[in-house]
């Protein structure tokens, strides 16, 4: 392990709930490790880190994150690897995009080496969490939220970082059925589509529920002026293999999510000699595509979605049926190669695993 440059407090449960985890039935999000990691920021600076047993918050009714939504999170993975080592997939880049979120909803930055550290302390300490079959990982959150008890409008000047985590399987259990939005709106240019911030999920609910009622799992983003630009899912970057080419949206845009995943299949695609594009990708053309037979791939990449098959597009109320899903090629393949990486069957060559 590195060295620790903060000190961090530790106080162990003496009632671990580990012995009562149904390892086989592991519903995303839902069953919790027996600790959790606070620091509270106040008088302009972070105090002391603290690894305690997991509990419930006590907040006053006036918590100006509940009201007006200074909330900010990441979401990484920590997988156990052949050796029965630990590994965690890049926690330099969720350090790197949390204070990014910071910035942008007028947070304190919270310091990347010690959002790390902290990453590493809890999954250490909690590291019989870890599950050992494969396909299953344990997944990281780390958030932070203004704690002021003040109903006025202000950047609040007290703050509350934590991280937990959660013994999961796979977020989606089978190929998923998007539609391509072309009324709502997940982020405009200038909003804060870019930051991994409460309010964009909060706002994405109500159009993702009417696609779910027509039978979709997930929507498809479009851009908020013409909705005639693909930019993510809800839960997840989008990717397409059209004529051989990896093409996705690129992140220039403040209203996509710059994934960590995504960024992953790039370099790996890249590496392996592929022609990959990252620009503005329209709809007519990705229906085009798969009108005329060129588009032979369509997937999500996210942390908690991993590489997530698209077997149907809706738009304009048609259904376009995606090629079969065990002939594609390169998604499949870079599946596999990413928890080859993490779970320690392939050399990490890029450097994008950190040990403990
Ligand atoms: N886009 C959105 C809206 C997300 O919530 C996520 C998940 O974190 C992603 C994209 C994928 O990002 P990452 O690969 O860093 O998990
Ligand atoms: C993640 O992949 O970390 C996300 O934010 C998605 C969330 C739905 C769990």
């Amino acid at each position: 392990m590195e060295h620790s440059t903060y000190t961090i407090k530790k106080n162990r449960t003496e009632n671990s709930d580990l012995s009562r985890v149904d390892w086989d039935n592991l519903p995303f999000g839902k069953v919790f490790s027996d600790h959790m990691l606070v620091i509270d920021y106040d008088n302009g600076e972070w105090g002391t880190p603290e690894i305690m047993p997991f509990k419930n918050l006590e907040l006053h009714p006036a918590t100006s994150a509940i009201h007006y939504g200074q909330s900010i999170f990441e979401g990484l993975k920590a997988y156990r690897t052949v050796d029965n080592e630990v590994a965690i997939f890049r926690p330099d880049m969720n350090a790197k995009r949390f204070a990014e979120s910071c910035k942008r909803m007028c947070m304190p930055e919270f310091p990347p080496e010690l959002f790390e550290q902290c990453v590493r302390e809890i999954v250490d300490f909690d590291r019989e969490w870890i599950p050992k079959k494969e396909g299953y990982s344990l997944y990281i959150r780390p958030f932070m939220f203004a704690t002021d008890d003040y109903i006025g409008i202000k950047p609040s000047d007290a703050y509350k970082f934590m991280i937990f985590t959660c013994p999961v399987g796979a977020y989606y259990a089978e190929p998923l059925n998007v539609k391509i939005e072309e009324h709502y709106t997940r982020a405009a240019a200038g909003g804060v589509g870019r930051a991994k911030t409460a309010g964009n999920y909060a706002a994405s609910l109500y159009p993702a529920k009417l696609g779910k009622d027509e039978g979709y799992h997930q929507l498809v983003w479009t851009d908020a002026k013409t909705h005639e630009y693909i930019e993510e899912s809800g839960t997840m970057n989008i990717m397409f293999v059209i004529d051989g080419k990896l093409i996705t949206p690129a992140e220039d845009a403040d209203t996509i999510l710059p994934g960590i995943t995504k960024r992953s299949v790039i370099e790996l695609a890249k590496d392996w000699g592929m022609e990959v594009e990252e620009r503005q990708v329209s709809v007519s053309e990705v229906i085009k595509a798969i009108d005329e037979g060129k588009l032979t791939e369509a997937f999500g990449a996210g942390t908690a979605a991993t590489i997530a098959q698209i077997k149907m597009i809706g738009y304009k109320g048609k259904h376009y049926e995606l090629p079969s899903i065990p002939e594609r090629e390169f998604s499949n393949k870079v599946y596999r190669h990413l928890d080859d990486i993490k779970e320690g069957r392939t050399e990490d060559k890029f450097g994008w695993v950190v040990k403990l």
